[in-house]
C-alpha cells in the first residue's frame, strides 16, 4: 500500500483550496479499499472533490477513490443497465452516453465531479435530477468491510439530498453506482427556459440527446465559471424553501421573485437572485468572492483560504436572514469549520 506524506490536496478540490493532508493514498479497486479499512477506518474520503470546502489540513488519513470502470449490465429494446464505478468523471460518462446514444442523464451534462459522489446529493440541473435514472448504489461498509446494496428508494432521494447526507452519513463508501437509461425512445426534458431558448437559437426544432446536451453545455459554460480557470463548487448555497405566508408577504415587496411551487403550503425560492439582491453578486474581496453571473456560485481566484470563502458565505447568510427573513442552507460540505 503506497502511502504518501504531506501532499496538497489542491488539485483534488475543484475549488482549489491549497491545504495538505498529511497521509494520503489512491484506492483502484474495491479491493484495495477492503484491504485499507482493515488497518484504519478513521479516514477522510475525496473523490472528485467539486462538492468541498476545505479550510485546514486534513490530520486523517485522505483516501482518494479512483476506482475506474464501466459495464452494460443488460439490454433490450427500450433500456440499458449500467453499473459505473465510483472513480469514473461524471461528465465524461455522460458523453459517452450520449455518444452511445443512451438516454436520462443529457440534462447532466458538464457537472463536475465523479460518478460515486451523484447520489450523495442527488446532482440536478436543468429540469432533470440524477435520481429518476438510479436503480441502486453499491457501497462499503466501513465499520464491517461488508458490501451493502442500497435500492433507489432505499437511497430517500430529495432535492439535493439522500440517506448518505442523513441516517448513513460517514458509514458506507460508495464504489459504484447503476442506471437505468432509455435506448432508441428518449424521454427528452428540454422544456426549461434557456434549453428551449438555447435550442431556437440554432434552429433546432426535434432535438437528439446530443443537441440537448451542446444545449445545457453551452448554457452552463455561459453563467458558471469552469473550475480549471477559477475555483468552485458549483451552487454554494440550496435553494430555500419557505412557507406560503412567508412568500406572500415578500412577493408584496418583491414582486419579481423568483419562485417555484413545492406544494401547497411550500415555495422554493431562488438563493441566487436573494444574495443578487443583497448586493453581492460578483463582489471580489482579493483572492475571493461572488461569481458575476451567478451568485449561487462563491469563487476562488487562485490563492483564497477555506476560510475566508466560509466567512464570505457566513456573511451572505446574515445578511440574507436580516434582509428577507430567510436561512440560506450551505449546500457543499465544509471541512471543517
Ligand atoms: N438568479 C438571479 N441571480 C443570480 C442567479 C440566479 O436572479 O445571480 C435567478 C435567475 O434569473 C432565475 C433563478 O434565479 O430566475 C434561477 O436561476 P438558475 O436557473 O441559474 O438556477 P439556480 O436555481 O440558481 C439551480 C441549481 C444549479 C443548476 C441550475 C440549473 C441549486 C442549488 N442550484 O440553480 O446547480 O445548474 O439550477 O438547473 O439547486 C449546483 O448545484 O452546483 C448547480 C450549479
Amino acid at each position: 500500500m503506497n502511502i504518501q506524506q504531506n501532499i496538497s490536496l489542491k488539485s483534488y478540490n475543484t475549488f482549489g483550496i491549497s491545504v495538505y493532508a498529511k497521509r494520503f493514498i489512491s484506492v483502484t479497486s474495491v479491493y484495495e479499499l477492503q484491504q485499507l479499512l482493515k488497518i484504519e477506518k478513521d479516514v477522510f474520503l475525496i473523490s472528485g472533490g467539486s462538492n468541498m470546502l476545505l479550510t485546514k489540513d486534513i490530520e486523517k488519513l485522505v483516501v482518494h477513490i479512483d476506482i475506474k470502470g464501466i459495464s452494460v449490465d443488460q439490454e433490450n429494446n427500450d433500456a440499458v443497465y449500467i453499473t459505473v464505478n465510483a472513480g469514473e468523471n461524471w461528465h465524461e460518462f455522460v458523453l459517452w452516453c450520449v455518444s452511445e446514444n443512451y438516454g436520462g442523464l443529457e440534462n447532466l451534462s458538464l457537472i463536475p465531479g465523479n460518478v460515486g459522489t451523484c447520489p450523495i446529493q442527488n446532482i440536478g440541473a436543468y429540469g432533470a435530477e440524477v435520481k429518476d435514472t438510479i436503480t441502486k448504489v453499491e457501497t462499503l461498509n466501513i465499520e464491517t468491510g461488508k458490501m451493502v446494496e442500497f435500492s433507489n428508494v432505499a437511497c430517500k432521494f430529495g432535492y439535493r439530498n439522500s440517506i448518505f447526507k442523513n441516517d448513513v452519513k460517514g458509514k458506507y463508501i460508495i464504489t459504484s453506482v447503476s442506471f437505468q437509461l432509455t435506448k432508441n425512445t428518449h424521454d427528452l426534458n428540454s422544456s426549461y427556459g434557456a434549453i428551449e431558448s438555447e435550442l431556437a437559437s440554432k434552429k433546432i426544432k426535434n432535438p437528439t440527446l446530443r443537441d440537448i446536451s451542446e444545449a445545457v453545455i453551452a448554457i452552463r459554460k455561459s453563467k458558471l465559471p469552469d473550475p480549471k480557470e477559477i475555483g468552485n463548487s458549483g451552487s454554494f448555497f440550496k435553494n430555500p424553501i419557505i412557507t406560503k405566508t412567508q412568500f406572500l408577504e415578500l412577493q408584496k415587496e418583491y414582486p419579481n421573485i423568483p419562485s417555484y411551487i413545492i406544494s401547497d403550503t411550500k415555495i422554493k425560492v431562488s438563493a441566487g437572485w436573494l444574495i443578487e439582491q443583497s448586493g453581492f453578486k460578483g463582489k471580489r474581496f482579493g483572492e475571493y468572492g461572488v461569481h458575476e453571473k451567478q451568485a449561487l456560485v462563491l469563487v476562488n481566484y487562485g490563492n483564497a483560504t477555506g476560510k475566508e470563502i466560509f466567512l464570505l458565505a457566513e456573511k451572505i447568510q446574515t445578511t440574507i436572514l436580516t434582509k428577507f427573513g430567510i436561512s440560506l442552507e450551505i449546500e457543499v460540505n465544509v471541512f471543517e469549520k
